[in-house]
Order: C-alpha cells, then sequence, then structure tokens
C-alpha cells in the first residue's frame, strides 16, 4: 500500500519504518526541514535501538522517503496517518492544536480517496473532529464529491522496544464506522498480527478510550506497588517477595509491577491527566486515576526523602554520584523522568551530584539548566563515584545491574546506595560492606 505518515516523531518514524519493513511504501512527512535533512542523511532525531538499521535499510530499497510537504506524499497515498505529537497544556487537557492542522492540510489538498489513520494519542471524540475538519475544508474548496474515511489506531508503543512492540503486538485495535476502512487496515496489519494476537475492530470511540484506559492501568499498577512499596518499608516486608506472592496468581500476573522511583516518559504521566480531565469535562471525578497520579507525584521524591533523613537537610557539604538520567533503560528520554525531580530537590538543598546516563546526558544538560554550578556530568559510570558521600541509582540500565562493586567501594566516600530500582540484593550488598537502601525492603 501507499502510506503518507505525517510527524516524524517517535511514533511517525517506527510505524514509517515498520509499514515501509513489511513491504508498503511510505513517506514521513514533517513540516521541520532540519528534521527532514537528518533523516535524509540518516541522523535520526531519537534513540530507539534497531531504528538507524531499519530506516537506512528501507531507504536504500527505495520503500522509505522523507518529505517537508504534505502535497506529494498525500497525492499518492491510499491512507494517511496522522502521528503529531499531542503534548500535555498546563490543564492537563491534551494540546490537539498539531492534529487540527494536520486535518486541515489535509483537506486542503485532497482530490482522491483516502483512509485517514489517526495514531496520536488523543481524547475521546478528537476522530469527529478531525472527520468535520477535513469535510470543512473540502467544502470550502467546493470538493465535496470527494470522500475520505477516518480511523482510530493507537499505538501501544514501549520506547527501547518498540520495534519489537510494532513487528509482535499484542494486539492491534483498529476504530471505523467504515467496513472498507475495516478492511484496508486487516489487509495493512495482516503481516504482523500473529495467532493468539487479536486485531480488535471496534467504533471510533472505544478505540480512543481503549488507549487511555490501557496506559492508565499500567500505571496504576505501578502506583499502587509503590504505595504497597511504602507499608513494605514501615512494617519491614520486601515488596519483591510481595509482588511474586502476588503475581503467581494468573489474574493478577508479575508485569508492571516493580516497585521503584516512580514512573515517568512522555506517556503515562500525560495519559493519566488527560483521562482525570476528560472525566471532569463529562462531570466525573476518576478517584482512582487522580490517586494513581497523586502517589506518582510522591514517589518521585521518596529516594530524596530517605537521602534526607539520613544526611538531614542541609546538604551543602554532600556530594552525590547519580546513575540514570533517562526516564527508563534504552531511551534518550528524560520528560518526567524522576532523575530530574531528584536532582532539583537535592540541588535545593545545597547538594552537588555528578550524573552519568549512557544516552540521556545532552537532553540533561538542557532540561536542568537551572541546576548549573551544582550538577556535573561524568563520562562514565566509575568516573561519577569519585569522592561521593553516596551512589542515587535511578535508571537500571543494563550497564548498572552488576558493577565492580570492590571498585566502587574505592571511589567513594563512603559504601553507600540509595536504589531507586531495586537492582542489588540487600543481603549480598550487605556482605560486600554496603550500607544499601531501596524501595521496599525494609528500610
Ligand atoms: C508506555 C506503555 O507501556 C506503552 O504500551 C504505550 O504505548 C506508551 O506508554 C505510549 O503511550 O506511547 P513507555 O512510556 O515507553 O510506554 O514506557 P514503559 O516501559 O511503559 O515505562 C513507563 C514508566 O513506568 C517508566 O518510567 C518505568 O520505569 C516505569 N515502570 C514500569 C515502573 O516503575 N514499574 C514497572 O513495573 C514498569
Amino acid at each position: 500500500m501507499k502510506i503518507a505518515v505525517v510527524g516524524t516523531g517517535y511514533v511517525g518514524l517506527v510505524a514509517g519504518a515498520c509499514f515501509a519493513e513489511i513491504g508498503n511504501t511510505v513517506w514521513c512527512v514533517d513540516k521541520d526541514e532540519a528534521k527532514i535533512t537528518n533523516l535524509e542523511a540518516g541522523l535520526l532525531p531519537i534513540y530507539e535501538p534497531g531504528l538507524p538499521e531499519m530506516v537506512a535499510k528501507n531507504v536504500a530499497n527505495g520503500r522509505l522517503h522523507f518529505s517537508a510537504a504534505l502535497q506529494p506524499a498525500l497525492a499518492q497515498a491510499e491512507l494517511c496517518f496522522i502521528t503529531v505529537g499531542t503534548p500535555p497544556r498546563a490543564d492537563g487537557a491534551a494540546d490537539l492544536s498539531q492534529v487540527y492542522t494536520v486535518a486541515q492540510e489535509i483537506g486542503q489538498l485532497l482530490d482522491h480517496h483516502l483512509i485517514v489513520v489517526n495514531k496520536s494519542t488523543v481524547p475521546v471524540g478528537t476522530a469527529e473532529i478531525v472527520r468535520s475538519i477535513i469535510a470543512q475544508e473540502l467544502k470550502r474548496r467546493g470538493q465535496e464529491n470527494v470522500t475520505f474515511a477516518v480511523v482510530s489506531n493507537p499505538e501501544f508503543l514501549r520506547e527501547g522496544r518498540a520495534i519489537n512492540d510494532f513487528m509482535r503486538p499484542d494486539r492491534v485495535v483498529i476504530g471505523t464506522d467504515s467496513n472498507e476502512a475495516a478492511k484496508i487496515m486487516k489487509e495493512l496489519y495482516q503481516p504482523i498480527v500473529r495467532d493468539q494476537h487479536p486485531l480488535l475492530i471496534m467504533d471510533i470511540k472505544s478505540a480512543e478510550l481503549t488507549k487511555y484506559a490501557a496506559n492508565a492501568m499500567l500505571a496504576t499498577r505501578i502506583s499502587f506497588m509503590n504505595e504497597i512499596a511504602r507499608l513494605c518499608d514501615k512494617v519491614g516486608a520486601d515488596v519483591n517477595r510481595v509482588r511474586q506472592g502476588m503475581g503467581a496468581d494468573g489474574r493478577i500476573g508479575l508485569q508492571f509491577l516493580d516497585a521503584g522511583a516512580g514512573y515517568g516518559g512522555s506517556c503515562f504521566p500525560k495519559d493519566v491527566k488527560e483521562l482525570i480531565h476528560t472525566g471532569r469535562k463529562y462531570g466525573l471525578e476518576m478517584a482512582i486515576i487522580q490517586a494513581v497520579d497523586q502517589v506518582n507525584e510522591r514517589q518521585k521524591h521518596y529516594l530524596a526523602e530517605m537521602i534526607g533523613r539520613y544526611f538531614g537537610d542541609n546538604l551543602a557539604q554532600k556530594k552525590f554520584a547519580l546513575w540514570g538520567l533517562a526516564f527508563k533503560p534504552e531511551t534518550d528520554d528524560i520528560r518526567e523522568a524522576p532523575a530530574l525531580a531528584i536532582i532539583r530537590s537535592l540541588v535545593h538543598r545545597g547538594a552537588t551530584i555528578t550524573a552519568y546516563d549512557p544516552q540521556a546526558i545532552p537532553q540533561a544538560k538542557v532540561a536542568l539548566t537551572g541546576c548549573g554550578g551544582r550538577l556535573f556530568y561524568a563520562e562514565n559510570k566509575m568516573a561519577a563515584l569519585d569522592d561521593a558521600d553516596a551512589l542515587i541509582l535511578v535508571t537500571e540500565w543494563q550497564e548498572f545491574t552488576q558493577p565492580d562493586f570492590a571498585e566502587m567501594k574505592r571511589r567513594l566516600r563512603q559504601p553507600l546506595i540509595f536504589d531507586g530500582r531495586n537492582q542489588y540484593d540487600p543481603v549480598g550488598m550487605a556482605a560486600l560492606g554496603f550500607e544499601y537502601y531501596c524501595i521496599g525492603r525494609g528500610y
């Protein structure tokens, strides 16, 4: 099939490359000319394992193209995916202006039948607005005879594992009121839909809401476990053991029950807030979802609170090493990352921090300019430890899971670790001579 993908952010690039990989001809469109120039030169705006290779391969075989203008892409497309950003506004609602602008441009250019597929994460009712914007533009141009269908096709990709999630999806959700669009979407996804992993066709509003409900459910599991972890710390229980005991129940399962320093990223925090906002719009108080958000905000400060209990509130003479700035491993994304909240809180209390992350230091340098003078960056994880009063581990990158503890002891002023991702065994750490504090395991 011939596909235009508008917006070369995370979702658009992954979807565009993967659709090309399974045999379609794809034009990835972005208004940002510098971005397009870079993409044409093989420079990607995000770090995602496997994506540069897949992009290069499909550019070389002529199935993947980049364009700063929508017109040439749209002129050939049977399907047009909208994959632009929907960042949160100050009131928690998603800012849909980029989605509406693309809809308007489609309406201004369209001269043949098109299936418009919304893949951006958008609140319930957005597809209807997209439909009316395109229809209005066609009418204004006297082109009411040009037909189009609107589809909601939310994405469920995880950063760092996006290629696998796209190529081996647990499910594909298609929301549409058009039989013809449903048939074409089924054909498009046919190469990657596996046995036991359904392609679900439903009405548009249910598809739109599925995305938010899924993310809110996952965020709920995390906040639930973080609350249980706090109780574990009070009563002297071990949250990892509680997780195993709970998760062995097939109805509960083990996934997304890891207590930690709180969830971050561009999705959970934003989508949870948007769901609260949507509820409010319809006169509903989303009590559980609100609590999920509150628990997470509090959890991001848990490590900093622990450090305060250990060293007192004035940290002016203290120097910390911090491992992990990205909101999770295998990404350079620091949006809503717990590390930012922890660094700001410690620096505010006078501490000096040397941070290390395998990918996210350039992003952190931009986001944390306010911490200048008290925040430094190390070239590798061991160098960050030199003369530090303690190590704070915030992101569980693979290279932090089995470090050389003897070297760490030599470099740190004292063998003290605050671990926000429960990476090490407390008994083993005690045997190695470390004072080790983690989340929900009896501190
Ligand atoms: C999330 C969803 O997992 C995807 O299905 C969805 O498509 C995506 O949002 C989106 O809406 O675009 P992502 O934000 O990439 O994906 O990251 P996750 O792997 O889900 O992790 C989110 C956060 O939760 C991270 O900060 C992670 O450290 C934290 N987390 C995750 C925990 O604290 N505990 C867990 O058990 C799991």
